[in-house]
């Protein structure tokens, strides 16, 4: 085997990561940069985004910016249209850009927010997948990473639609290793747990939640953005290359406590 070092090497790969303006997204689009892999850095809002990859960019990294709404279709192809036009291909896809609108029972959503959920969170990511497909498989294959969640394993209270959007990431990463390994497409998902970032700023922010985490928690400690790149740099380079439909935890062992 070559040094094992090398295998987590990304020069001359491109790479997508969409929520990339802060937050986990942005910091997988550094690890992947810093990895040597060209990155094309996605966010609703073109300035978020361009703020990020202007910082990368003074450290001397190879990264773009191109925003793109992920439950907006057209922008959605548009992204890996841009991402081909300028690099020349994808090898990389990082589907991290969520929402999560409501929090309560389920009787208190209705069909509006069951579909920016959805939209967002599962239609956009396969839509994205299924744009960079032909290129990956022009290009001998890719890797790609869905970020879900340990609410998508086991549904936290209040955040159902949420984990129903998320436990349907999983099964999209499964059917796409399935359907796609032969053409040397890998797909495995990410479920983070409690992370401080401000998506989740409202339960690490309440005392009260926090200390039922930390309870629950084998590690005694929240997550931050910066845990979940080792993973996402493991499964998008060669050192990763017999994983494919795996669900990792990145939970500071939440789930099995
Ligand atoms: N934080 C946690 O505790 C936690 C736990 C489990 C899983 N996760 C998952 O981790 C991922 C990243 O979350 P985070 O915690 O890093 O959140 P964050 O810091 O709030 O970042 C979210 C990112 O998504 C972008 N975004 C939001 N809506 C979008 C849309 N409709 N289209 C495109 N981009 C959009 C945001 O940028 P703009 O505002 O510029 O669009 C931002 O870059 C999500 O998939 C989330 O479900 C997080």
């Amino acid at each position: 085997m070559t040094d094992i070092w090398q295998r987590f090497q990304l020069a001359g790969k491109v790479a997508i990561v969409t929520g990339a303006s802060r937050g986990i997204g942005a910091a997988i689009a550094g690890g992947l940069a810093r990895a040597g892999a060209a990155v094309v850095l996605s966010s609703r809002k073109q300035e978020a985004v361009d703020k990020v990859a202007a910082e990368l960019q003074a450290e001397g990294l190879n990264v773009m910016a191109h925003a793109a709404h992920m439950g907006r279709m057209s922008e959605v192809e548009a992204l890996a249209e841009a991402a081909i036009a300028h690099y020349g291909g994808v090898d990389i896809l990082v589907n991290n850009a969520a929402t999560n609108p409501v929090y309560g029972p389920i009787q208190q959503s209705d069909e509006r927010a069951f579909d920016k959920i959805i939209d967002v969170n599962l239609k956009g990511p396969f839509m994205l997948c299924r744009a960079v497909y032909a290129s990956m498989k022009a290009r001998d294959g890719g890797s790609i990473i869905n970020i879900s969640s340990i609410g998508g394993l086991k549904p936290e209270p209040g955040i159902g639609l949420y984990s129903i959007s998320k436990a349907g990431l999983i099964s999209l990463t499964q059917v796409i290793a399935q359907d796609w390994g032969r053409d040397g497409i890998r797909a495995n998902a990410i479920c983070p747990g409690l992370i401080r970032t401000r998506f989740s700023a409202a339960l690490w922010q309440n005392d009260a939640i926090v200390q039922r985490f930390l309870r629950h928690l084998p590690l005694g400690r929240l997550g931050e953005a910066d845990d979940i790149v080792g993973l996402a740099l493991f499964l998008a380079s060669p050192a990763s290359a017999y994983c494919t439909g795996g669900v990792f935890l990145a939970d500071g062992g939440y789930m099995v406590a």
